[in-house]
């Protein structure tokens, strides 16, 4: 596994949170506001990928040219139903010009691979370079469906390098099998556990997310 194209955000903060989120004592509140914590942090970190451009401001007292996010491009934060719902709202809190675009797979229990049931991606993208998408899941097991989803968007030529992966735990399996095919895709996360057991869970990780984040 290369890690050089990891970024483990571990603040104080960002590991409070993780530590509460992991806990299997942690009812599915708890375990809702401490991933949307951790959340907060990892786009933070993804957003450093966005062009800027200046914009004159007149504050109280003067006028000068301020940076801001480019208007002009296409922010598009795609979760990984249903666990990856989790970083909606605070994406869109933090990114107001981010569009969601839903994709919808579910892991088959006896084979591990992604099968697909919904898909908001767009069908075109023109001005590919000018497409910034992060894609979102709290969990980068095998990384199977990571996989299908990044390739949704890198067939239509949007760059590698505009593309990201956030997730708050993540397997070295589904690290590698991400770097197999994209060496360059930038993956954020808040920790790389052990590895993944026979069921396809990761250890220690915190069981299914999706179970513990929606109560079911
Ligand atoms: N998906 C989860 O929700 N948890 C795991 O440990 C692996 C995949």
């Amino acid at each position: 596994m290369n890690l050089k194209n990891v970024k483990i955000i571990s603040n104080p903060v960002v590991l409070l949170n993780l530590c509460t989120m992991r806990d299997e004592k942690t009812d599915s509140q708890g375990v809702r506001i401490a991933t949307r914590k951790i959340t907060r942090c990892l786009l933070y970190e993804a957003s450093k990928n966005l062009p800027l451009v200046e914009k004159e401001v007149k504050t109280p007292v003067a006028t000068f040219n301020a940076k801001t996010i480019d208007p002009e491009i296409n922010l598009i934060i795609s979760p990984i139903l249903r666990a990856g719902l989790i970083f909606t709202d605070e994406a869109i809190d933090i990114l107001p010009q981010a569009c969601i675009r839903h994709i919808g797979m579910y892991r088959d229990e006896k084979t591990l691979k992604p099968v697909w049931y919904y898909n908001k991606v767009p069908m075109d993208a023109p001005n590919p370079e000018k497409f910034y998408i992060y894609i979102t899941d709290p969990m980068l097991a095998t990384g199977n469906s990571l996989l299908e989803a990044i390739k949704l968007y890198a067939d239509k030529g949007i760059p590698i390098k505009n593309i990201k992966c956030i997730c708050i735990i993540a397997a070295p399996e589904g690290i590698k099998n991400i770097q197999k095919h994209y060496p360059d895709i930038e993956i954020i996360t808040a920790a790389v556990d052990e590895g993944l057991n026979e069921k396809g869970y990761i250890i220690p990780g915190m069981g299914d997310a999706g179970d513990r984040i929606f109560n079911t």
